[in-house]
This record gives structure tokens, C-alpha cells and sequence, in this order.
């Protein structure tokens, strides 16, 4: 089945996605505790978002709430007009398939898998017909600077290009937005930052909307909004 554009265009509104008081509390041997007091956060089409904060502040648990990986404790997440968490279980993958795409510290490719074979992989999942995931994960790998590392395993590519491919990853279903937890964590300075100017570039050409965790707060001068997220709040950095 060809399914170019599994998301008509009238769904999508500037507003990529947005959160509503979300709590996330956990109950562990240590008692209760309450990482996520109230965060309300939106990002339109096309924008970078920067969240910093200390180490065990919140971000990785809100970047999987803000992705529907995690659910909040209270609290609603609009992907376009979707009420995420109103959807049933099982169509909860196929949305996030679709809508969202991730790239973590470490790149989560599959090994066995071809760098090619890992970007069509979303699309084949949303059951995209080969060809057309085959010509549009070869754009993106193209556009990411890897067009002669189609056929190399993960193993076989250096940490800077391992992370370009996750970010083709997360690009190639052009979901609403891409969340990008410490992105750049597990680089060295220079690919690190050739890997923030590529998002900035996917950005600016393709509209792409990006939340950024990191703690690297250049990012946060960069991006069009900046938080911190301290004691279970988002605060704003000033500009
Ligand atoms: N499943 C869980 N059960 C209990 N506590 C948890 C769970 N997941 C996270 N936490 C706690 O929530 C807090 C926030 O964790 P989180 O991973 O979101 O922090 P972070 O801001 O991403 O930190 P870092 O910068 O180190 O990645 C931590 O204190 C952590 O121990
Ligand atoms: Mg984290």
C-alpha cells in the first residue's frame, strides 16, 4: 500500500504539540516522588526548544511523557489535535509511529541492519510501500551528509555518523515533532556540534520541529525557547 502522506495536511495545525499540567509522581522504596509538579509546554511547527536542568531534574521522564512513551500521573499531551493518551493501547504505537520521532544519547540502531534499512524502518512499520521508504530514507541519508554509508552497519560507522542516522531515523516519517534527549551527550565537541547545526538545518529546511534535552546550554542561546526544569516546574530562560 502507497501511503505517501499517512497524515492529511488538514490535521496539522502550527501547534505540533502541547502538554497540559502534567504530574508524573513514582512510587519507589525510597516513597513518593513527585519529578513533575504541573508542566503545561507547547512548540509549533518548525521551532527548537531547548530543555537544561540538573541531572535527575525530570527531563528524560518528560521528554517520554511529551512522546507518549511514559504516562503522566495527571496531565493531557496534544500531538496535533490528538489527545494522545485518550487513544486505546493499540493504537498508541502506530500514532507515535507516525507523529513522533526520538533520538537519544545512544543510538538505538539495530545492528544486523544496514544504515539504510534502519531509516526505512519506521516506514516500514507504518507499512509504507519499500520503494518509497527505500527513496526517502536514501534522501535523508543524503541530506545528512551519509550517502556513501548506505549499505555499513552500525558498527561499521563512527559515533558522529551513528547519531546523523538516528537523526534520519526520526526524521523520515516527517512526524510533527522530534525529541532529542542529550542528543550530542556521547560526542566529542566538534561532531557533537556538527550534529546540533544538522538538526538546526532539518529544521529550517524541512519545518521540522525539535525539543531538545541538553545539557550544553549554547543550545539554549540557539533555540527559540529555553527552560529549565528545576524542582518539577519548566522555567523559562531569558533570552
Ligand atoms: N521508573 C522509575 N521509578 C522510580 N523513580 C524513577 C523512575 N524513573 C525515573 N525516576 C526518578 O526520577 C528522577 C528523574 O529522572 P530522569 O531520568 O527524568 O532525570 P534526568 O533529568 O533525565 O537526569 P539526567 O540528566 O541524569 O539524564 C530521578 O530521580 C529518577 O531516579
Ligand atoms: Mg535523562
Amino acid at each position: 500500500m502507497a501511503c505517501d502522506s499517512p497524515i492529511p495536511d488538514d490535521s496539522r495545525t502550527d501547534e505540533v504539540l502541547s502538554a497540559r499540567n502534567l504530574t508524573r509522581e513514582f512510587l519507589s522504596g525510597d516513597g513518593r516522588l513527585e519529578i513533575l509538579k504541573g508542566i503545561d509546554f507547547e512548540i509549533h511547527h518548525g521551532q527548537i526548544v531547548a530543555i537544561h536542568g540538573a541531572s535527575g531534574a525530570g527531563k528524560s521522564t518528560l521528554l517520554h511523557i511529551l512522546g507518549t512513551l511514559d504516562r503522566p500521573t495527571s496531565g493531557q499531551v496534544f500531538i496535533g489535535e490528538t489527545n494522545a493518551f485518550d487513544l486505546p493501547e493499540d493504537r498508541l504505537a502506530g500514532f507515535r509511529n507516525r507523529t513522533v520521532g526520538f533520538v537519544f544519547q545512544a543510538h538505538h540502531l539495530l545492528p544486523e541492519f544496514s544504515a539504510l534499512e534502519n531509516v526505512m524502518m519506521p516506514l516500514l512499520v507504518g507499512r509504507y510501500d519499500w520503494d518509497t521508504a527505500r527513496e526517502r530514507a536514501k534522501g535523508l541519508l543524503v541530506e545528512v551528509g551519509l550517502g556513501k554509508r548506505l549499505g555499513h552497519k552500525p558498527l561499521a560507522l563512527s559515533g558522529g555518523e551513528q547519531q546523523r542516522v538516528a537523526v534520519a531515523r526520526a526524521l523520515v516519517a516527517r512526524p510533527h515533532v522530534v525529541l532529542a534527549d542529550e542528543p550530542s551527550g556521547n560526542l566529542d565537541r566538534g561532531n557533537g556540534e556538527a550534529l546540533l547545526n544538522l538538526m538546526w538545518e532539518m529544521s529550517h529546511r524541512h519545518g521540522q520541529a525539535f525539543v531538545v534535552v541538553t545539557h550544553d546550554e549554547s543550545v539554549g542561546r540557539r533555540a527559540d525557547r529555553a527552560y529549565v526544569l528545576e524542582d518539577g516546574l519548566l522555567n523559562a530562560v531569558a533570552a
